[in-house]
């Protein structure tokens, strides 16, 4: 189609604010899905549906028959249309098929919402032109709607505002709007909709046929030449998503910022440097339809004959290997920045662990894993995320399509000592004179502004300096500087609880800063416990450890003998004889009698239940010498 009739746009919300929701009434008013179709369309994994959010992102092609004519947006392309005139006989078109120019090609990119999938959210707003920033009336702007404000206003696109859930009685459209208007935003660009019952979801497409800017190749994002020279003769596409099909190869969905694809095409990845061919070229209506050509402006997919997804990442350029283009810009790895250690309950469970995460790693080039061996977990994996939702999502997959029944560690991110980089609580054994230095982030808070002396006090607390805030409404944003060990423990919960709810925050991991940690060690039954040991600063080491020995307590089901739990630092010292010194203790009780003993009476099936929930409750344990602890100790850190 000519590049006049593509509008290529993404959606972008916080979550839950309706993204997929609206996307399924957009397609059902193409005429891409009846009406009648599962709800939303593109959450389609499983585990998706059960979080209730977009993982993966999917870039769905409509036909969209506008009623608009002329639209302003392809107003600045008069020169190409008068050009396509001539050379075309577009005036015959235009007299005697005049609904054909009102026919658009539509490229709707579903972004997930979640801040552990930034990069790739980064990477698809590169891909498009403009974007709906989605508004639940009933939440009003929160954190990740200013962040992919904000990302959406470094890629220069062209933003429509878009109020939603209007139809709900707890909208309140005239706060929304007064903080879409703070933003930037005028009150009559911004269109009010219910994604649910489908009102004004016309209008707003044909918003955005008026307001998108078509492609256009001479406004490439790094302006490169050689892509472009006016034809956009090379090819350059951006990968915005990549999968492996078992059957067919690595899948990249693309954006082509110059020259076509043809099936066959000899490929090259500029970031990896590795080759491949196409074997099939298409786009999704949802329905796969497959093509033999893909134009500069479009977006579609490849099949490659590539079976590693890491040749092929989100981010990278493709082109010709015999005529190349320059690099579009944004690429960077996906760096995992939170690490946790998975440890399989059954020891003869760990080649099945191993399986199941290079499965998993065949569709995640995010995940990265290493082989962890630990004298009281026995052999395992030290896993790296992008965040504690990737995690969790990975955990959760594990366990239920491998059948697997996993301990996890409390997450830890990297330090750096003396330019080493660990990830591993356990190797953190730096010297006095050594150089320490741990992540820091930056994030981005929303709250009521009455919040604020709360949020500044917690950001204190937890190390962080505020950088900026300013009113946006009734609301006020902050930014802050914090190490990223900060936000991953409790950082959340406790901001939830300092603004009643209200509070919605963002992160991104930005550099490493000297730190004064220390290792805390726990011992349990006056033995470490590898999962348990802790990097936290040096100043809170003593009452952090008072908090973690006391949530122990509550963890670890009592034995028949008292069982102690003290936290120490150095301990390596302690066990030489010299230094070292224990910060806390608290003693398990051994106890007195059998669980069912107090269930006087016939009742059996009470206490067959609770015999059961006994066992079950066994599963997720695991023994050190005499005692048993079960997967909430490991993870007690997050709730202090
Ligand atoms: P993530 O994928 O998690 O980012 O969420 P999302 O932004 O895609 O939100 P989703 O479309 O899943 O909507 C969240 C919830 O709000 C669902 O229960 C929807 O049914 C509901 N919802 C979305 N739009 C509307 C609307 O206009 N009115 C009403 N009443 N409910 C809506």
């Amino acid at each position: 189609m000519d590049q006049i009739r593509i509008r290529n746009f993404a959606i972008i919300a916080h979550i839950d604010h309706g993204k997929s929701t609206l996307a399924d009434r957009i397609m059902e008013i193409c005429g891409a899905v009846g009406a009648k179709h599962e709800e939303q369309m593109l959450d389609s994994l499983e585990l998706e549906r059960e979080h209730g959010i977009t993982i993966k992102l999917k870039a769905i092609r409509l036909t969209y028959r506008s009623q608009i004519q002329n639209p302003k947006s392809e107003k600045r392309n008069n020169t190409q249309i008068q050009n396509s005139n001539s050379q075309n006989n577009f005036e015959f078109r235009d007299s005697n098929l005049e609904f054909a120019d009102s026919v658009y090609q539509l490229n709707l990119l579903d972004t997930p919402g979640h801040v552990d999938f930034s990069y790739e959210v980064s990477r698809s707003l590169a891909s498009v032109e403009g974007a709906l920033l989605i508004v639940d009336a009933t939440q009003g702007i929160q954190a990740q709607t200013l962040s992919n404000f904000n990302l959406a206003m470094n890629a220069n696109l062209t933003l429509i505002p878009v109020i939603n859930k209007i139809d709900m009685p707890a909208a309140d459209v005239v706060k929304t709007t007064k903080e879409l208007t703070d933003l930037g935003f005028k009150d009559d660009e911004i269109i009010k909709v219910s994604a649910k019952t489908g009102e004004n979801v016309e209008k707003l497409l044909d918003e955005i046929i008026e307001k998108i800017p078509a492609p256009d190749s001479s406004a490439l994002p790094q302006n490169d030449p050689s892509i472009n020279s006016g034809h956009g003769s090379k090819l350059a596409a951006l990968i915005f998503d990549s999968s492996l099909d078992p059957y067919k190869g690595v899948i990249a969905t693309i954006r082509l910022f110059g020259g076509s694809l043809k099936v066959g095409d000899e490929i090259y990845f500029l970031a990896t440097k590795s080759r491949g061919q196409v074997l099939q070229l298409g786009y999704l209506t949802p329905k796969p339809h497959y093509t033999e050509e893909l134009n500069v402006g479009e977006v579609g997919f490849i099949v490659t004959n590539i079976k590693d997804l890491s040749l092929v990442k989100v981010g990278d350029t493709v082109t010709h290997p015999k005529e190349m283009a320059n690099a579009l810009p944004g690429y960077h790895e996906a760096r995992p920045v939170v690490f946790l250690s998975f440890f399989p309950i059954e020891a003869s469970d760990y080649p099945k662990m191993r399986d199941g995460l290079e499965k998993l790693k065949l569709n995640d080039a995010a995940l990265a894993y290493s082989p962890e061996s630990s004298i009281s977990l026995g052999q395992g994996f030290r896993v790296g995320f992008l965040g504690l939702l990737h995690a969790s999502i990975s955990q959760e997959r594990l366990e239920r399509e491998y059948g697997l029944d996993i301990i996890v560690t409390s997450p830890s991110v990297n330090f750096i000592i003396d330019g080493k980089t660990i990830n591993k609580p356990s190797e953190f054994n730096p010297t006095p004179n050594s150089e320490v230095k741990e992540p820091y982030a930056k994030i981005t808070i929303f709250a009521p502004q009455q919040y604020f002396g709360q949020i500044n006090e917690l950001i204190y607390n937890k190390r962080g300096t505020i950088e900026h805030s300013e009113n946006i409404g009734a609301s006020q944003k902050i930014e802050a500087n914090i190490p990223l060990l900060e936000i991953l423990i409790g950082f959340y919960d406790d901001l939830k609880s300092q603004t009643s709810g209200y509070a919605s925050f963002d992160f991104e991991v930005t550099d490493y800063r000297p730190a004064k940690l220390v290792k805390l060690d726990i011992l349990v039954n006056s033995e470490p416990v590898e999962g348990l040991a802790q990097v936290i600063p040096v100043d809170k080491a003593e009452e952090f450890g008072k908090k973690l020995v006391a949530k122990l307590k509550d963890e670890i089901p009592r034995q028949n003998i008292p069982i102690p739990v003290q936290a120490v630092i150095n301990y390596a010292k302690i066990k030489g004889g010299v230094g070292g010194k224990i910060l806390a203790r608290e003693t398990i009780a051994a106890y007195r009698k059998d669980v069912t003993a107090k269930l006087y009476g016939g009742d059996v099936t009470r206490k067959t239940k609770l015999l059961d929930k006994q066992k079950k409750g066994k599963k997720r344990m695991k023994r050190f010498g005499n005692v048993e602890i079960p997967q909430e100790a490991f993870l007690a850190v997050l709730k202090i």
